[in-house]
This record gives C-alpha cells, sequence and structure tokens, in this order.
C-alpha cells in the first residue's frame, strides 16, 4: 500500500533524473486547453507500462518489471487546434491490486483496453475489463481496444481478424501495435483525443444548456462525473 501511496505522488519509478525533471516541467505547466486523465488497462504482462514509456519517453526495455499498483505519466499534445495535457495512468495487472487500481477509473475520459496477441488468456479477459469499465466509469468515457506485441509474429495466437472482430462486437476502435518496434503507438493516443475531443463536442452540440468548460481535469477517485456506464 505504501508503494502506491508514494508512486501516485511521483512519476513512473524506471524514470531517469533528466526524465524526472522533464515530467516536471510537463506536469507544472498550466499553459493547455484541455487536460484528459487516461488509463491503460488489461492483464499483466501484456505491456502496457512500455506502451506508456514508449509514448512518453520514446524508451523501451525488455525486462519485465511488473507495475506495484498505479504509476502516471504526463504528456501535452496539440490535437484539432488545442493543447491537450494527456495525464496517463499506468494500472498494475494483477488481480490483487484491482481494488486500488478500479478506484482511479472514476473521471477517466479514455482508456487503453490492452491484450497481448501472443497471449489468449489476455485476450479472453477482455471482455471482463470492459465489465469493470462498465461498473467504475461513466458513460462518456471512450475505449480503444489495443492489440499489444504485433512484431511477435512467430508468437502470435490471436490473429488481427479475431482482434477486429471483438472490437466490432464491443463497439470499440482497435489498433495493433508494438511498444518494442514503436507501431502504432502515438496513433493510438492521438485516436483516442480525437474520439474524447469529438464526443465532447457531441455533447456540447446536443446540450445548448451545456456551456464549454476551458478545462477538464478530473483527476482524483472518487471526484468524478455520476457513475453510470461506458461505451463497450
Ligand atoms: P503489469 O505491470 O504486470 O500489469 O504488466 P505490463 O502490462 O505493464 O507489462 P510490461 O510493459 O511490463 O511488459 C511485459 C513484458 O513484455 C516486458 O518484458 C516487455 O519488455 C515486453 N513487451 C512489452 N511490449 C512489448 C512489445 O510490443 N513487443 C515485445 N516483443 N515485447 C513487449
Ligand atoms: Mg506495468
Amino acid at each position: 500500500m505504501l508503494a502506491y501511496i508514494d508512486s501516485s505522488l511521483r512519476p513512473c519509478t524506471m524514470a531517469s533524473a533528466s526524465v524526472d525533471n522533464k515530467w516536471q516541467k510537463d506536469a507544472a505547466d498550466q499553459n493547455f486547453d484541455y487536460m484528459f486523465k487516461l488509463l491503460i488497462i488489461g492483464n499483466s504482462s501484456v505491456g502496457k507500462t512500455s506502451f506508456l514509456f514508449r509514448y512518453a519517453d520514446d524508451s523501451f526495455t525488455s525486462a519485465f518489471v511488473s507495475t506495484v499498483g498505479i504509476d502516471f505519466k504526463v504528456k501535452t499534445v496539440f490535437r484539432q487546434d488545442k493543447r491537450v495535457k494527456l495525464q496517463i495512468w499506468d494500472t498494475a495487472g494483477q488481480e490483487r491490486y484491482r481494488t486500488i487500481t478500479t478506484a482511479y477509473y472514476r473521471g477517466a475520459m479514455g482508456f487503453i483496453l490492452m491484450y497481448d496477441v501472443t497471449n489468449e488468456e489476455s485476450f479472453s479477459s477482455v471482455q471482463d475489463w470492459c465489465t469493470q469499465i462498465k461498473t467504475y466509469s461513466w458513460d462518456n468515457a471512450q475505449v480503444i481496444l489495443v492489440g499489444n506485441k504485433c512484431d511477435m509474429e512467430d508468437e502470435r495466437v490471436i490473429s488481427t481478424e479475431r482482434g477486429k472482430q471483438l472490437a466490432d462486437q464491443l463497439g470499440l476502435e482497435f489498433f495493433e501495435t508494438s511498444a518494442k518496434e514503436n507501431i502504432n503507438v502515438k496513433q493510438t493516443f492521438e485516436r483516442l483525443v480525437d474520439i474524447i475531443c469529438d464526443k465532447m463536442s457531441e455533447t456540447i452540440d446536443t446540450d445548448q444548456s451545456l456551456r464549454p468548460t476551458p478545462t477538464i481535469t478530473p483527476t482524483e477517485p472518487g471526484k468524478s462525473p455520476a457513475d453510470s456506464n461506458c461505451a463497450c
């Protein structure tokens, strides 16, 4: 539990001093139009931490250090003429951390739901992860299904077709990615940001009583919009 509390107060544990400095600069940067809270979820070892490190630091390590509890990184991107600050939470896939990690689902604008194309069990768990989103998140949360480790063609057990079919069935967008070879990592985040922006505009259009707010910062567990169902 200590590790979880400590971890939530600082960037990912493997970050170097220079990365720490960059993170502090990014985290403190108040110059943005929107702030989105995103979560990466999925079974242990599918590559969630590697995916985040590839995106935030353009780094990859083949060593497996299973995440304890939850951690996050901050990255600012430009999409649709807006400066969007992303607070990206990397959750532990291990079952024993489930109570901690699901507490962070509340207020998340988007989820990257990841399985490993070389691991049948991680693919079979996707439905359960969707149920977790439905239970602990809210209606407008956007979800992208990601089949990671697509560089490991020889060990692949989940075809691209099966991934697509499941995504269609769950009403999710779909990418196959490789954190190792840097395939579709940036594209996944950019697409998620775009669909969140689209959803926001749609909501504002359909409900004229809603006024656009300059910043959306649903960051703390327990301080989110009302509970309800996710899109999947
Ligand atoms: P937990 O923290 O336990 O939930 O696991 P995780 O999902 O964060 O997995 P992690 O990112 O730690 O990766 C697990 C192992 O898979 C590590 O040895 C990584 O190097 C490896 N890995 C991650 N992504 C890829 C990938 O795209 N291709 C290949 N070949 N290996 C990968
Ligand atoms: Mg991890």
